[in-house]
């Protein structure tokens, strides 16, 4: 099947993974278009193409155009080229936001574009321009008809796989994915924070952990979250949930709310698990949610 040419508007972190990736597997970039002429140029000299800071002097030379900017820019990246009739008929429009609608798009497909959203479930920070990035990540699709089939057959040549989220779902699944990757990085940064009361640097702490983060992924990959649940919750190690908690009181106090709620959350767990009797899991309970009358001697 031929490959369409493209344009990205919006040269950062998404921008240069998606202009890498596709070209890799043979779509043609046309163009660039950034706010900045540095992250444009840097972009487009990359792959010998024209940049611009204007989206207008690239979105016609493209049969897909991405706008990978900011989500509070999108739409009006795309009124701002609807207002000089720059759209097409035919043209497709994505944008790569995990939690807008396609209707922020509204103003193109007024054009005759398609619309649609191509969101990778990936978290990119500073991956710039790697290629293979996307082979074997999971894109969120949605648009009309045209713009959802050409969206899967670009993620299937990327080596991706794609899924639909309804639109009302949306949000939803774009805090499940904030969940999973955002509150991973910071509940490692709070252990990192924690390694270094007992004077190791964070690069130090980071490295550490990085070997126990690693099983637990590869845990997780090969036996789901049920079976991946190690630690004295599970086990039903009461005394060292109580060791737990009293080091705990004389750190930040909201590190110790969030490992009280962090607990709860992970006894609802073994809950489904039936991995403890019900006298143990209230003995927990009551330890994690009271904290002057759940002490355990
Ligand atoms: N990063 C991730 O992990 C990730 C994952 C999945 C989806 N996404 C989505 O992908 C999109 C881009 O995210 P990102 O992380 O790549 O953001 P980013 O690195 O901050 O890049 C956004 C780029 O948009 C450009 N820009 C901002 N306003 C513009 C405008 N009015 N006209 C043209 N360009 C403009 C900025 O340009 P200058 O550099 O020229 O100032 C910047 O380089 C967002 O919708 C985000 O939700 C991000």
């Amino acid at each position: 099947m031929r490959k369409t040419s493209f344009a990205i508007i919006g040269a950062g972190k998404v921008g240069n993974i998606f202009a890498a990736n596709l070209y890799q597997c043979g779509y043609k970039l046309v163009g660039v278009a950034s706010r900045t002429p540095a992250s444009a140029a840097a972009l487009a000299e990359h792959f010998g193409v024209p940049w611009s800071v204007n989206p207008l002097d690239i979105v016609r030379k493209a049969e897909v155009v991405f706008i990978t900017t900011s989500d509070r820019y999108i739409e009006n990246v795309v009124r701002q080229i609807a207002f000089s009739d720059g759209w097409c008929k035919g043209q497709y429009v994505y944008h790569s936001s995990g939690a807008l609608f396609t209707d922020v798009l509204i103003a193109a497909k007024e054009q005759g574009a398609h619309i649609g959203a191509l969101h990778p479930l990936q978290s990119f920070a500073g991956t710039k321009g790697k290629k293979n990035y996307l082979s074997g990540v999971y894109f969120a699709v949605d648009g009309d008809t045209q713009a959802i089939e050409l969206a899967k057959t670009m993620v299937r040549d990327m080596g991706g796989h794609s899924f639909f989220v309804p639109p009302d779902k949306r949000a939803l699944y774009h805090a499940a994915a904030c969940i999973a990757s955002n509150y991973l990085v910071v509940l490692v940064h709070n252990a990192v924070n924690l390694f270094q009361k007992f004077g190791l640097s964070g690069e130090e702490a980071t490295t550490a952990l990085l070997p126990l983060l690693q099983g637990t992924l590869d845990n997780l990959a090969n036996k789901g979250a049920e079976k991946a649940l190690t630690g004295p919750i599970v086990r039903g190690d009461v005394h060292t949930v109580a060791a737990h908690l009293q080091a705990l009181d004389l750190t930040d106090d909201d590190i110790e709310k969030l490992y009280r709620q962090m607990g709860l959350y992970t006894l609802r767990l073994v809950q489904q698990i039936n991995s403890l009797e019900e006298p143990q899991i209230e003995i927990l309970r009551k330890m994690l949610t009271d904290k002057n009358g759940g002490r355990y001697e």
